[in-house]
């Protein structure tokens, strides 16, 4: 569903990716791991098409989007992805369910009530339920976490791209968040593609790859597949 052709950033004269060339196939659940500044939030951000890269192409769904202008990725973004971004980006003045909100609010092929039904369940499914108004910038870290959690979710995207989506839980949350991710890829067939420093949690994946030195391997899982 997704495939990375030697893709290369450089931000000055640091060269970040160094041709990275990647297949994800629909269904998959992946990790991808690897040390502070090695480049994972570039990688992730440049398969969501939040950023450019230098050179290569990066194509969904057989659609080359490697250059589509910013409003065909917008559109792309909200029908196709789910992000769980790393610093959250959650609007601190707006409550819980606002947050969810804007994120499903554009689209219109479904309904009101349906809207308000997906984001009540997922505000529940992460364990905010009691807290739909409360303004975010009044939750702990880990709360956020996982409204940018239930705000990924909410468009049951084909791929979510998570960056270190259980940084900052307890251990109960996370396997619960997991389990959740688990859940929903068997239920609606989603694509994961988790960031993450956790060995427990890559244990969980089907495959591991390693971002290391612009390069990206594959640790664990069946390479022919
Ligand atoms: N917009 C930018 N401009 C300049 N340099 C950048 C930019 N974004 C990232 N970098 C640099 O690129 C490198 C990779 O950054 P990136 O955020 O992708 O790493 P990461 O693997 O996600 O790290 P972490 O595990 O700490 O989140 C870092 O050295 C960072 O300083
Ligand atoms: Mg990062």
């Amino acid at each position: 569903m997704l495939t990375l052709k030697q893709i290369s950033k450089t931000y000055g004269n640091q060269e970040v990716l160094e041709q990275i060339s990647f297949d994800l196939e629909e269904k998959e659940f992946v990790s991808i791991i690897g040390k502070s500044g090695v480049g994972k939030t570039t990688l992730l951000s440049i398969m969501a098409g939040l950023v450019s890269s230098d050179s290569g192409k990066v194509v969904f769904s057989n659609s080359d989007i490697t250059h589509y202008s910013e409003e065909q990725l917008a559109e792309f973004r909200l029908k196709n992805i789910g992000i769980v971004f790393q610093d959250f980006k959650l609007i601190p003045s707006l409550s819980v369910y606002d947050n969810i909100y804007l994120a499903i609010y554009p689209r219109k092929d479904i309904d009101k009530d349906e809207k308000n039904k997906r984001i009540l369940d997922l505000i529940d499914q992460v364990g905010l339920s009691g807290k739909e108004n409360k303004c975010v910038d009044n939750l702990s870290g880990g709360e956020k976490q996982r409204v940018a959690i239930a705000r990924s979710l909410v468009n049951r995207p084909k791929l979510v791209l998570a960056d270190e989506p259980t940084g900052n839980l307890d251990e109960a949350t996370s396997d619960k968040i997991m389990s959740l991710f688990e859940s929903l890829h068997k239920k609606y067939s989603t694509t994961f593609i988790v960031v993450t420093h956790e060995k427990d949690i890559a244990k969980k994946t089907q495959k591991v790859y390693q971002l290391s030195k612009g390069m990206l391997s594959q640790m664990k899982g069946d390479k022919n597949e």
